[in-house]
């Protein structure tokens, strides 16, 4: 049997990768790993909470009020970044604007923290797999001083650090720090994550294509004949390809990320911007893309490279297989 390597000792053992490494970003990862222990605990009784203990007027055995299960994701991850030391300001799905901390400590940290804490939010009801998606840079502001604006707005080729949590059938952490891709497996009866999928490495090509085709007539042109060709046996594999979309795009994104396929969400009649948010979802999982071989566009440009503009801001996301996008591309192009 091969040795067990838990992400803690994982992340000690390639510290030295990390460019200026003083141990601040291993024990952020660290925090983030916490974090997620305590929503996954939370998501796993979440059907409990809701049906029993909800019926008592909602309120939970401490007297406390029910909260909506994203809330409680990003509060618990807010007071991990808070009460860390190494982030001196967050920005989240969940909250209008971003949040600089005000202790001393946390004006001292050097990163600022970028997530959605629970992406698939319309899933948790009917027991689907969810998950958190957070980004890392470094700030741009001077330490010692409030976390601006400006350290959220940077493009996501500065991201120092990328990766999600999905509660899944199992719990998993999947994250990049610019050298490749590792995925850690929660083992519940030791309360740890272990290293189960070492350089994770998209296939470069898939049969697999993700789109709520739902909204196929409000779409251009260009993207009818990709999912035409898709479907069709004119493609490589001389088969349909298969439809499947789970609806939480960190779910699509990691089975994409193990089987290949391609992941979209174009820009619509009804969201011309697009749905996703470049910050909190599409520049993570891009980073965590190209660092598996794959690739994430708009359709037409590389994401990491949007300078945003908005926190909130929204793109239309092509994303997976490097073969698959490439064609998706072409078909876009004419
Ligand atoms: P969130 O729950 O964080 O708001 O994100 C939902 C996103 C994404 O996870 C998913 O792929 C997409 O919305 C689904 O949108 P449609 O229901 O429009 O297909
Ligand atoms: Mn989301
Ligand atoms: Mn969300």
């Amino acid at each position: 049997m091969s040795k067990l390597i838990t992400l803690n000792e994982f992340i000690q053992t390639n510290q030295a990768d990390f460019p200026f490494a003083t141990g601040e970003l291993s024990r952020l990862l660290n925090d983030i790993a916490v974090a997620s222990k305590i929503v996954s605990r939370d998501v796993r009784k979440a059907g409990l909470v809701d049906h029993i203990l909800g019926a008592q007027g909602n309120q939970n055995v401490q007297g406390e009020d029910q909260q909506k299960l994203d809330v409680v994701a990003d509060e618990a991850f807010i007071k991990a970044f808070e009460q860390g030391g190494e982030v001196c300001g967050i920005a989240s799905e969940e909250n209008d604007d971003f949040v600089a901390f005000k202790s001393e400590q946390a004006k001292n940290g050097k990163y600022v923290v970028l997530f959605d804490p629970l992406d698939g939010s319309s899933n948790i009801d009917v027991n689907v797999s969810i998950g958190t998606i957070f980004s890392i840079y470094r700030r741009i502001s001077p330490v010692g001083t409030e976390a601006t604006l400006e350290d959220m707005l940077q493009p996501g080729t500065a991201q120092v650090a990328a990766g999600y949590v999905l509660y899944g059938s199992s719990t998993m952490l999947v994250y990049t720090t610019g050298k490749g891709v590792n995925g850690f497996t929660l083992d519940p009866s030791i309360g740890e994550y272990c290293l189960s999928h070492p350089s994770m490495k998209m296939p470069e090509n898939g049969r697999l294509y993700a789109m709520n085709e739902g909204n196929i007539f409000e779409c251009e042109e260009g993207l009818r004949k990709y999912i035409n060709y898709c479907q069709s046996r004119e493609n490589q594999t001389g088969m349909p390809y298969s439809g499947r979309y789970i609806g939480s795009l960190v779910a699509d994104f990691h089975r994409n990320l193990i089987k290949g396929g391609i992941y979209i969400y174009p820009d619509v009649l009804s969201a011309p911007e697009g749905k996703l948010r470049l910050l909190y979802e599409c520049n993570p999982l891009a980073f965590i893309a190209e660092q598996a071989g794959g690739l994430a566009t708009t359709g037409r440009k590389r994401i990491l490279e949007i300078k945003p503009e908005r926190l909130h801001q929204r793109t239309p996301y092509y994303t997976g297989s490097k073969l698959m996008m490439e064609k998706a591309m072409e078909c876009l192009a004419k």
